[in-house]
This record gives C-alpha cells, sequence and structure tokens, in this order.
C-alpha cells in the first residue's frame, strides 16, 4: 500500500532523509518512530504529496507520487502535526466545511460527517464549539476530518502528542478500531511505548536514516537477548542466589534490591527447576516472574551507537 525506495530529502547539503526503504503492507499498523528532527514528518508529506523528495521514489497504492498525486490525494487521509484555528466553529460544521472541500455534497456531506463523529466517538460535541474541545478531543475531530472521504490509506503524524494519559489510550484503542475496518495506517511518535504494543510493525528513524524496521516482536527478541527471571525470597537472597548458581538452566545469577535475577541458558525457556530447586532446599519462595522487556530500553539498545550524535 506504501513503498518507498531510495527516498531522499535534502535541505541545502543536509539530508532530512537519506535513502529511506519503507514497504507497509494492507492493514498494517506501522509505527514511525524516532525523535524530533529525525525525519519522521518529511516522509508523511512526501507521502501525502505535498513535499517534493529530492530523489528517490515513492508509491501509495500503488500510485508515483510523481504521476499521480491526485490519485494519491484521494486515497489517503493526511492529519498533520499541527491543527489549524478554526474559531467560531461547531464540531459539526467544522467536519461538514471540509467534507465541502472533498467536493461530498448535499444530504451526503451531513451523513459523512456524523459517521466520521461517530467513527471517532465524539458525537456528544457535535454542537460544541471547536475551540471548546479538550486537546485529545481536538486530535480526535482531526481524525474524524481525514476519515470523511473514507480513504484506504491514513498518515498520521504523531496524533497521541502533548495528550494526557487516558486521551491516549482512547486514541490508541481508535487506531486498532480503525486497523479493524481495514484501514492502512502509518502513525508516527517520538515515544516507542507509545505504540510499540497496538502496532504490527515499527520503524525506527534517527537523523534520516531507518535504523530497524519490522515485526515488533522480532524487533524487541534483538535487543532481548536471554529470557532474565526475577525471584525473591523470604530472608536474606544472597544464600538462595549462591544455591541457584548450581543449577544446569542458569547462565548467569545476581542479587539486586534483594531480587534474585537469573539469566537463562542457551535454549532453556523453562525456569520451573529453578523454583523447584529452592523449595527442595527450604527457602520459602515469595514471587517469580520474567523480567518484562522495557520498550525504551529496547529504543536505546536499537540505536545506541549505530549513528554519531551531532554536536551539542
Ligand atoms: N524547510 C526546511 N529547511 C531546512 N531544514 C528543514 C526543513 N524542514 C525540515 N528540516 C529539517 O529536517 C529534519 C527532519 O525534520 P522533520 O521531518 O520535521 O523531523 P520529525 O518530524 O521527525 O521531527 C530536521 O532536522 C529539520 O530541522
Ligand atoms: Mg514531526
Amino acid at each position: 500500500m506504501i513503498e518507498t525506495v531510495d527516498l531522499t530529502k535534502k535541505y541545502g547539503d543536509f539530508f532530512a532523509l537519506e535513502s529511506l526503504n519503507l514497504k507497509l503492507e494492507k492493514g498494517d499498523l506501522f509505527g514511525f518512530i524516532g525523535p524530533n528532527g529525525a525525519g519522521k514528518t518529511t516522509t508523511i508529506r512526501i507521502l501525502s504529496t505535498l513535499l517534493a523528495p529530492t530523489w528517490g521514489e515513492a508509491y501509495v497504492c500503488g500510485h508515483s507520487i510523481y504521476t499521480h498525486p491526485r490519485e494519491i490525494r484521494r486515497s489517503i487521509g493526511y492529519m498533520p502535526d499541527i491543527f489549524g484555528v478554526y474559531d467560531d466553529m461547531r464540531v459539526i460544521e467544522y467536519l461538514e466545511f471540509f467534507a465541502a472541500a472533498y467536493r461530498i455534497n448535499g444530504a451526503e456531506r451531513r451523513r459523512v460527517a456524523e459517521r466520521s463523529l461517530e467513527l471517532v466517538d465524539l458525537t456528544v460535541k457535535r454542537d460544541e464549539l471547536v475551540t471548546s474541545l479538550s486537546r485529545g478531543m481536538t486530535q480526535r475531530l482531526g481524525l474524524a476530518r481525514v476519515l470523511l472521504h473514507d480513504p484506504q490509506v491514513l498518515l498520521l503524524d504523531e496524533p497521541a502528542s502533548g495528550l494526557d494519559p487516558r486521551a491516549r489510550i482512547e486514541m490508541r484503542s481508535l487506531l486498532k478500531r480503525l486497523q479493524e475496518l481495514g484501514k492502512t495506517i502509518l502513525v508516527s511518535s517520538h515515544i516507542l511505548p507509545e505504540l510499540a504494543d497496538i502496532c504490527n510493525r515499527v520503524g525506527i528513524i534517527e537523523y534520516g536514516r531507518l535504523l530497524a524496521c519490522g515485526d515488533v516482536q522480532d524487533l524487541l527478541a534483538q535487543v532481548r537477548g536471554r529470557p532474565v527471571i526475577r525471584l525473591r525470597v523470604a530472608g536474606p537472597p544472597e544464600p538462595a542466589a549462591r544455591s541457584l548458581e548450581k543449577c544446569a538452566e542458569a547462565a548467569g545469577v545476581t542479587v539486586r534490591d534483594g531480587e534474585i535475577l537469573v539469566a537463562l541458558a542457551d535454549g532453556v525457556s523453562d525456569p520451573s527447576p529453578l523454583a523447584a530447586r529452592l523449595i527442595a532446599e527450604g527457602y520459602a519462595l515469595v514471587s517469580m516472574r520474567e523480567s518484562e522487556v522495557n520498550l525504551e530500553t529496547a529504543f536505546l539498545e536499537l540505536t545506541r551507537g549505530k549513528l554519531g550524535r551531532p554536536a551539542e
């Protein structure tokens, strides 16, 4: 549905985007992750045909940005990272205004506006002023707007940025719902954990270059290394830790903050022999869990050292 080939954008000698190769299949919910200045907005604006690349090619729904920009604009919903100001407009009028811009006329105009409002769960606010909406609701209204012409592809530039945790959760479930409706979605964020667990694929970009791209679980597995099991026993942990060191299943054992951390040996996925040993030796096992992969750490691991940092 979306493909870029060596897509490059230069400003003078500066590469805002350097040989970007991306591929999104139909139904993908693709997280485009990178810090500020990485090149996300540049990419999204090129895909929206609003900005010309310096070289390279991009296709949206099979259409080239060079030869068929009009077809592309019809098949995408582009939500920019800034929301224009529309004082004095009511929510429903705002949507009808944009439906008119898409040349949706007559009774159909009201109908698609109402349908879009319903999709983003904003029907209760239909007669409120746009300026009275919270940030989260404004973002949802922005989504309603790009859904008016029922596009197959959504290009959403940081829709969750600046939202409070609750609005962020609402935005996430809204994206999921749109994916279930069969939309192909590219959504950007400068925060990996914000998106990683709802996206089926992510691409990580920094300094205009794609550092990693693929299935979320595969990417995490790359940085996860060995599984780590965390155990707690009643009383001091050190003797129990020394006992666990003798387990064939343990590759390494450390104690941190009263918790015993065991890295499992190669090929071992079942940690139950650790517990069995402790219990057999008379330790009171209080808890045992697999260490969660911290997405923020994973993100840092993935990007660390791959590119030089610019001078501060
Ligand atoms: N019109 C422009 N002129 C010069 N540099 C630009 C222009 N637009 C963007 N840039 C630079 O290109 C880089 C990528 O920007 P952008 O795509 O907006 O990043 P992101 O959306 O990931 O934060 C940044 O370093 C930015 O300063
Ligand atoms: Mg941006």
